[in-house]
């Protein structure tokens, strides 16, 4: 299993905060209300991404349909990094929502899965512990008009949550013949200066990992080079994220800073 050279872009930079170098917590919501646009694939591919790389990591399942829950299971079988996953599609009966959505110590990066079509509180719930969010958009004409009024309502959401800091990118998935269908999403992004990050070809190398319970960077890297490539401007996308969010952190990022941050709510 192959990480290379994503793994040093992953891990870098660690930032250097008063006594000493320490690593700070990234938490990433994958989101879209369109329903089967890669939100599952996508997160639980970045999770392992993070994992390989040897980042403690959290996968945070709220979609009641449970499918990164399953991924783990059988990920938890074969010999990959694991993946703390948290369930919280589901009310755990005896615990406070804030139990159960607490955040182990120690944790570096949080993935979450956000399910289709979900209401403005448990949007703001996850817009809440997102330090980056991840847009995945299909690109058909039904996705792409829907997408783009999520997008909006998304915007209003962030802004109500006094979130401006949050940066949000979009990642154009199942892509077949280049990228001219978005043409019209690229128009309203440019004015919300929201960027295309990436653009990922449909490929059943994605449906094969979901079955392995694994990520297409745990895959052959021979096998798998155009996926590979294509995820490099996401992952320096979010290395980059990162590096700003230090920068403009007012508190030291201790774990237990991190940690109350992402269990509000
Ligand atoms: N880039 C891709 N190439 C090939 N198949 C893909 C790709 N991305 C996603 N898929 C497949 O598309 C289907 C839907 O993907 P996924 O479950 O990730 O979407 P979702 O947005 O999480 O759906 P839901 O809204 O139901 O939670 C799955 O069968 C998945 O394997
Ligand atoms: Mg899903």
């Amino acid at each position: 299993m192959a990480v290379g050279a994503i793994d040093l872009i992953v891990r870098c930079p660690v930032i250097n905060i008063g006594a000493g170098p320490q690593s700070i917590m990234q938490t990433v919501l994958v989101i879209n209300s369109k329903g089967g646009c890669g939100k599952t694939t996508i997160a639980s591919n970045l999770a392992s991404l993070f994992a390989a790389s040897h980042l403690k990591t959290v996968l945070m399942d709220y979609d009641p349909q449970g499918s990164s829950l399953h991924w783990n299971n059988v990920r938890e079988q074969s010999d990959c990094q694991p993946i703390h996953l948290i369930d919280a599609g589901h009310a755990k009966v005896g615990v406070t929502r804030t139990f159960q959505l607490s955040i182990p110590y120690g944790i570096e990066r949080v993935v979450i899965d956000a399910p289709a079509g979900m209401c403005k509180k448990m949007l703001s719930e996850m817009v809440v512990k997102a330090d980056v969010i991840v847009v995945p958009v299909a690109p058909s004409p039904i996705d792409i008009h829907a997408s783009s009024e999520f997008i909006y309502e998304l915007k209003l959401i962030i802004n109500a949550c006094h979130r401006d800091n949050i940066a949000m990118g979009i990642v154009a998935n199942r892509v077949r013949h280049g990228k001219a269908l978005y043409q019209p999403l690229q128009h309203f992004l440019d004015e919300l200066r929201i960027p295309f990050v990436t653009t990922f070809s449909d490929s059943d190398h994605y449906v094969r990992a979901v079955e392995l319970g694994m990520g297409i960077h745990e895959m052959s890297p021979q096998t798998v080079r155009l996926e590979l490539s294509q995820w490099l401007p996401l992952v320096k996308w979010l290395a980059i994220r990162r590096a700003v969010t230090a920068q403009t952190s007012v508190v030291p990022l201790s774990s237990d800073v991190a940690t109350s941050h992402c269990v509000s709510g």
